[in-house]
C-alpha cells in the first residue's frame, strides 16, 4: 500500500459563474520514503495538486472530485505487535484534524520562503512552534530540537539563526529555515514546491543535498515540484509529467529520461541545454499551452504535437502501460494515441 493515493482528483477555479478545470482527473501513487518528480510548464497544476493534497488551495479554488488517502504505518513490531496502517481520507477531514496531519505527516515548502516566514517572529520560535503545536515537545526540548535541526541543515552558528528574524537572513537561508520547519516533526512526506528555482546553482545544489539527507535521514518521502527536467532527473528516481492539468507520462527517470513515450516529455527533455533525444523536433516545443480556459475534450496537447491525428482531437487518450523495458521500466505510463514504444 502506498503512503500517498491520489485518485481522479480534479480542481477548479472558480472565475465570475464559470469553474474552470485546472487539475483534470490526475492519479499517481507516492511510496513511502521515495523521492518523486512532478514536473510541467507554467500553469499546468502543479502547485494547485499541491495544494489540494494538503488542503491549502486558496478560496478561489476547490477540489471538484477524486480521493486524496494518505495510508499511515506503524512500523513497530515486536513480539506481539504487528504493524498495522490507518487510511485517513484526507477529503473527509475537516479543518482541525488537517492542521493536525499539516507538518506532522505532510508538510510542504514553497518557492517564496520569505513568504511562509512570519517576520515579526524569530526564526528559533518558528522552528520549535511546529513541535509544540503538535505536542511533540515542551518549550525547553522544543528549543534543542531546533538548534539540532539548523546545525544538520548547515547552519554554521546555530544559535545566531535561532534568535535571527527573517529579514536579516538570505533567501537560501530562509529556504533551509523553512527546510528546517517543514522536517521537524520527522513527518512521513514532504512536498517541495520549487524550492530552488529562485536561488542560485550553488545554493540550489546545497539544498538538493539537505533534502536527501532529509530523505535519507528520517525516511521522509519527497514529491519534488519544479519545471526543470535537469533537476528532477538528478534528484528523483521516478517522476510524473504533467500537461494542461492531466497527467501525460510517469514512469522510472532513467526509462523517461532514455525511452519517454509522449511527445510533450520528449520536448520537454530535447529542451533541456545540451541534450540530444529523439524528438529533438520539439526542442522548442512551439505554440503555448492552452490556459484554464481553454477546454478541449481531446487531448490538449494536438496543437502542439507532430503526431496529432483525428481521434486526437476527439477524446483524451486512455492510460496505457508499456512494458518494453522489463523490470527496469516497470510503472512506465503514458496517455497517448500514438506513443513511441521502443525502449532504447
Ligand atoms: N489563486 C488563483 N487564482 C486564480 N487562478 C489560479 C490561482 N492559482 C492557480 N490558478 C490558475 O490555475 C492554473 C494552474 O496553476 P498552478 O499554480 O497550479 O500552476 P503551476 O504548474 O504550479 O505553475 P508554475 O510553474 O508557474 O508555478 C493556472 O492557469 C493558474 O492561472
Ligand atoms: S494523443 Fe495525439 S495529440 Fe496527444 S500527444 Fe498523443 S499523438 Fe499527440
Ligand atoms: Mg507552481
Amino acid at each position: 500500500m502506498a503512503l500517498l493515493e491520489v485518485r481522479n482528483l480534479s480542481t477548479v477555479i472558480r472565475r465570475k459563474q464559470e469553474y474552470l478545470t485546472a487539475v483534470d482527473g490526475i492519479s499517481f501513487d507516492i511510496e513511502a520514503g521515495e523521492i518523486i518528480g512532478l514536473a510541467g510548464e507554467s500553469g499546468c497544476g502543479k502547485t494547485l495538486s499541491a495544494l489540494s493534497i494538503t488542503g491549502l488551495l486558496p478560496p478561489v479554488a476547490e477540489i471538484a472530485g477524486g480521493e486524496i488517502t494518505l495510508n499511515i504505518t506503524d512500523n513497530t513490531v515486536s513480539h506481539n505487535r504487528e504493524s498495522s496502517t490507518i487510511s485517513l481520507n484526507l477529503r473527509s477531514l475537516d479543518e482541525e484534524s488537517l492542521c493536525r496531519i499539516r507538518g506532522k505527516e505532510i508538510s510542504m515548502i514553497f518557492q517564496e520562503p520569505r513568504q511562509s516566514l512570519n517576520p515579526l517572529l524569530r526564526i528559533g520560535a518558528q522552528i520549535s512552534e511546529t513541535l509544540e503545536l503538535h505536542g511533540a515537545a515542551d518549550k525547553k526540548t522544543a528549543r534543542a530540537a531546533a538548534l539540532d535541526m539548523l546545525e544538520k541543515l548547515k547552519f554554521t552558528e546555530p544559535e545566531k539563526i535561532f534568535n535571527a528574524y527573517p529579514h536579516q537572513l538570505s533567501g537560501g537561508m530562509c529556504q533551509r529555515v523553512m527546510i528546517a520547519i517543514a522536517a521537524i516533526c520527522r513527518p512521513r512526506l514532504l512536498i517541495a514546491d520549487e524550492p530552488s528555482s529562485a536561488l542560485d546553482t550553488a545554493i540550489q545544489e546545497q539544498l538538493l543535498t539537505l533534502l536527501g539527507q532529509i530523505n535519507r535521514d528520517f525516511g521522509t518521502a519527497i514529491l519534488f515540484i519544479s519545471h526543470d527536467l535537469s533537476v528532477v532527473r538528478r534528484f528523483c528516481r521516478r517522476f510524473l509529467v504533467m500537461y494542461a492539468g492531466k497527467i501525460v507520462e510517469e514512469g522510472p527517470a532513467q526509462t523517461l529520461f532514455s525511452a519517454s513515450a509522449h511527445p510533450y516529455t520528449q520536448g520537454l527533455i530535447g529542451a533541456i541545454p545540451g541534450r540530444q533525444q529523439r524528438g529533438k523536433a520539439l526542442a522548442n516545443i512551439p505554440g503555448k499551452a492552452p490556459s484554464i480556459e481553454e477546454h478541449s475534450p481531446g487531448c490538449p496537447f494536438a496543437p502542439r504535437c507532430p503526431r496529432t491525428q483525428e481521434q486526437c482531437r476527439r477524446s483524451f487518450p486512455p492510460q496505457t502501460e508499456l512494458a518494453a523495458g522489463g523490470a527496469a521500466s516497470a510503472g512506465h505510463i503514458v496517455r497517448c494515441f500514438v506513443p513511441e514504444t521502443s525502449h532504447d
